[in-house]
C-alpha cells in the first residue's frame, strides 16, 4: 500500500511540499486547507502533472479532515507568513490559534501519524503541537535546521565555487535570530570550512544565514520563502518514510540533552520510521554552548507567552 502524507495549509509552502513529494513519488498526498477551492484546485493541477512526470502519487485537495484519515505523516504549514519588517515571533498569537485548531483535527483523524511542524515561530509552534497532540516526542518534529543549514550550504558553495553536494553544514538552536550556525562542524569534502574561508567572510556568511528568511521576505514583500522550506520538510518526510536513519538538524523536545530540559530546540537528530530515533549530542565549545542556551531562552520566552 502506498504511504499517505497530509499537508495542512495549501499556501506556498504546503503546495510546494506537495509538489516535491509527488515529484519524488514518495506517497499519496492530501492537501487540506480552510480556504475553499484552493486545495482542490492546486491538488487537481498537481495530479494532472503526474502523467507527464511519470509518477503515481495520487493527490487530492480538500477542506474536510475526514479525507486525511490514517495519514502516516502530517506536515503542518498552516498559519500566516511574515511581511517585511516582521520577525517570526510577531506571528505567535495568530499562528498559535491556528495550530491548536489544526492539531485537534489532525490527531482525531490520524492518531498514529508523525507530525512535522513547519509553521512559525517554529520552535514554539512545535512545542504547542507536542503539548496538544499528547504524542510522544518521537512523533512531533519541527523543521528548521535543514532549511537554515541549506542556506548556509548554498552560501558556502557559492563562496568557494564548489558543488553544493560537497558542502555539509550544521545550524543548531531555535529557528530565529539567535540560531547557531556551527562553522567548526561544517565541511567541504570533509575539510572544515574554517580552513577554507577567511574569518571575515565566514562571519558574513554566518550572519547572512541567520537573516536568510528575512532576506527572502524583503524581496517578496507579500510573503516568505517556500521552495527551500518545503524542500527541507520533504527531506524529513523522505527520511521517515524510507527509514533512512538520516542525521539532520531538527527541532525536537529536549529532555536534558545539551543541558536543556522541556523545550523544542534545533539539534542533530536521526530520523527513521519511528520519527525521531536518536538525538546526537556533539561537544560544543563554551561560546557555542552559550549561543545555544541563548537560543533556547528565546524559545522559552515565546512558549511562556502562549503557555505551552
Ligand atoms: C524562513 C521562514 C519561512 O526562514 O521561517 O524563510
Amino acid at each position: 500500500m502506498r504511504k499517505k502524507v497530509t499537508i495542512v495549509g495549501a499556501g506556498n509552502v504546503g503546495a510546494t511540499a506537495a509538489h516535491w513529494i509527488a515529484a519524488k513519488e514518495l506517497a499519496d498526498v492530501v492537501l487540506v486547507d480552510v480556504v475553499e477551492g484552493i486545495p482542490q484546485g492546486k491538488g487537481l493541477d498537481l495530479l494532472e502533472a503526474m502523467p507527464i512526470e511519470k509518477r503515481d502519487s495520487y493527490i487530492i485537495g480538500t477542506n474536510d479532515y475526514a479525507e486525511t484519515a490514517n495519514s502516516d505523516i502530517v506536515v503542518i504549514t498552516a498559519g500566516i507568513p511574515r511581511k517585511p519588517g516582521m520577525s517570526r515571533d510577531d506571528l505567535l498569537q495568530t499562528n498559535y490559534k491556528i495550530m491548536s485548531d489544526v492539531v485537534g483535527k489532525v490527531v482525531a483523524n490520524s492518531p498514529d501519524s508523525i507530525l512535522i511542524i513547519v509553521s512559525n515561530p517554529l520552535d514554539a509552534m512545535a512545542q504547542a503541537a507536542f503539548r496538544q497532540s499528547k504524542f510522544n516526542r518521537e512523533r512531533v518534529i519541527g523543521m528548521a535546521g535543514i532549511l537554515d543549514s541549506a542556506r548556509f550550504r548554498a552560501f558556502i558553495a557559492e563562496e568557494l565555487n564548489v558543488s553544493v553536494e560537497n558542502v555539509t553544514a550544521f545550524v543548531l538552536g531555535g529557528h530565529g535570530d539567535t540560531m547557531v550556525p556551527l562553522p567548526r562542524y561544517s565541511t567541504v569534502a570533509g575539510i572544515p570550512i574554517t580552513e577554507l574561508i577567511p574569518k571575515d567572510r565566514l562571519d558574513a556568511i554566518v550572519q547572512r544565514t541567520r537573516d536568510g528568511g528575512a532576506e527572502i521576505v524583503k524581496h517578496l514583500k507579500t510573503g516568505s520563502a517556500y521552495y527551500a522550506p518545503s524542500s527541507a520538510a520533504v527531506e524529513m518526510v523522505e527520511a521517515i518514510l524510507k527509514d533512512k536513519k538520516k542525521i539532520v538538524p531538527c527541532a525536537v523536545y529536549l529532555q536534558g540533552e545539551y543541558g536543556i530540559n522541556g523545550y523544542y530546540v534545533g539539534v542533530p537528530c536521526k530520523l527513521g520510521a519511528r520519527g525521531l530515533e536518536q538525538i546526537i549530542e556533539i561537544k560544543l565549545t563554551p561560546e557555542e554552548d552559550a549561543a545555544l542556551r541563548k537560543s533556547a531562552d528565546a524559545v522559552k520566552e515565546l512558549c511562556a507567552v502562549i503557555g505551552v
